[in-house]
């Protein structure tokens, strides 16, 4: 199907209508900000177990026709080619694998799968049916100050690696009044804690430049106990606050350390995504802090060691309306991945651009590390990775 402008319409259904549920609504809503792209996604059903969640969606987005309470009544739905899928994660596994055997391509939310036999399962799934189009949440990449970094990675400008420091980090819950919700209790969020809501955005580009670690220390911390319920009591906060992973990477001709953190107390930090590359012949660093800028030290023998710091244009994947002076934020950065979802629908490997959104087998690879990171919370020990199979 297509529309006025032409576009290749896919027509999407989104389950799980809270927080990230709309934040994609929204930038459906304004898809005019791309320019150039011959695709579009249009919101026609949207199901919520429950159901004033979805009252938002039919005030505000025009194109949902029809609400479901029952996802699986949303994929019998003929009209709808796609999913978006935000659901708690201890939901994933079930709802994921019956979207892909349902023919819908999914774009579903990290950490795909509460753990890694639920992530395994979708992997299977998958196996099953290759036809459709199946990726895993994370825009972050989608900065053009983290677009740069990808370039420069592609194109061999660090050098030998030095060391790699990647981290995600919040701070709402330093205050201990803040009540308890899902995300802090392992049933629905995982026994993964922080690293299960927060490591893909940090994984998603170590992953994509191939370094995987060879092994994990992890030093998990749980900083605050309990939480107000919402009903005068205090219930146990069971999930880790905060996770430092120190990795080792090998590759076929290096070998340098990694340090992943994912934390929910990081005092001062709200959503600062960031990363950190030193090489022998170019360092680089960005951070979500200063979302414009970004830092880089060219090195060459016996030369000046200096940082430039450069406020980047918004010059992003897909291009759109935004003059090349303004900044970049996080719904640009959904609207970028979005955009790069949809392209790899309709043109498969032969997407607009080259940088695709997260695989499955990266969020596969994802609970290989997380994994072995209790376990190493567990023993104290440096676990190894296997990464043969
Ligand atoms: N990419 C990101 O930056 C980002 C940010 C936050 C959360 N997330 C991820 O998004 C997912 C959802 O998180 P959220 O913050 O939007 O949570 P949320 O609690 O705001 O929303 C989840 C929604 O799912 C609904 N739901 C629960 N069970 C359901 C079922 N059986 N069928 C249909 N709907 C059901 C809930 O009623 C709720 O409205 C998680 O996987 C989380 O890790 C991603």
């Amino acid at each position: 199907m297509t529309n006025a402008t032409n576009n290749k319409i896919i027509r999407f259904g989104v389950i799980g209508c809270g927080l990230m549920g709309k934040e994609f609504a929204s930038a459906a809503s304004r898809w005019c900000h791309l320019t150039g792209v011959d695709f579009e996604p249009k919101i026609v059903a949207v199901c919520d177990a429950m159901p004033a969640a979805t009252e938002w969606f039919t005030a505000n987005v025009s194109s949902v026709q029809r609400t479901y309470s029952d996802y699986k009544d949303l994929l019998t739905d003929p009209e709808v080619d796609a999913v978006y899928c935000a659901v708690p994660h201890n939901l994933h596994a079930q709802i994921y694998v019956d979207i892909i055997r349902a023919g819908k391509h999914l774009l579903g939310e990290k950490p795909f799968g509460i753990d890694q036999e639920a992530n395994r399962l979708i992997s299977q799934a998958l196996q099953e049916h290759p036809e459709v189009i199946v990726r895993c949440s994370s825009e972050f990449p989608f900065y053009p100050g983290v677009q740069q970094i990808v370039q420069w990675v592609n194109e061999g400008k660090f050098g030998r690696i030095i060391e790699v420091e990647a981290g995600f980090w919040h701070s709402s819950d330093l205050d201990p009044t803040k009540p308890i919700n899902w995300k802090r209790r392992i049933a629905m969020n995982g026994e993964y804690g922080c690293m299960g809501d927060l490591g893909m955005h940090v994984l998603h580009l170590p992953l994509r430049f191939g370094w995987k670690p060879n092994s994990v220390r992890a030093l998990l911390s749980k900083i605050v106990p309990e939480r107000p319920d919402n009903q005068g009591g205090m219930v146990p906060c069971e999930t880790w606050d905060n996770a430092i992973l120190a990795c080792d990477v090998k590759l076929a001709d290096q070998k340098f350390p990694m340090v992943l953190s994912t934390k929910r107390i990081a005092p001062g930090h709200a959503n600062t995504w960031f990363i950190r590359i030193q090489g022998t012949a170019m360092s680089a660093e960005y951070s979500t802090k200063n979302p414009k800028q970004i830092a880089s030290l060219p090195y060459a023998p016996g030369g000046q060691q200096a940082w430039h710091v450069l406020d980047t244009p918004y010059k992003s994947a897909y291009s759109t309306i935004t003059g090349g002076i303004f900044e970049f934020g996080f719904s640009d950065s959904i609207l970028q991945m979005w955009a790069a979802f949809c392209d790899e629908v309709v043109h498969g490997n032969q997407m607009q651009q080259a940088f695709t959104c997260a695989t499955p087998s990266e969020a596969e690879d994802s609970h290989r590390v997380f994994t072995a990171a209790l376990e190493s919370e567990r023993t104290g020990g440096t676990i190894p990775i296997s990464w043969r199979d």
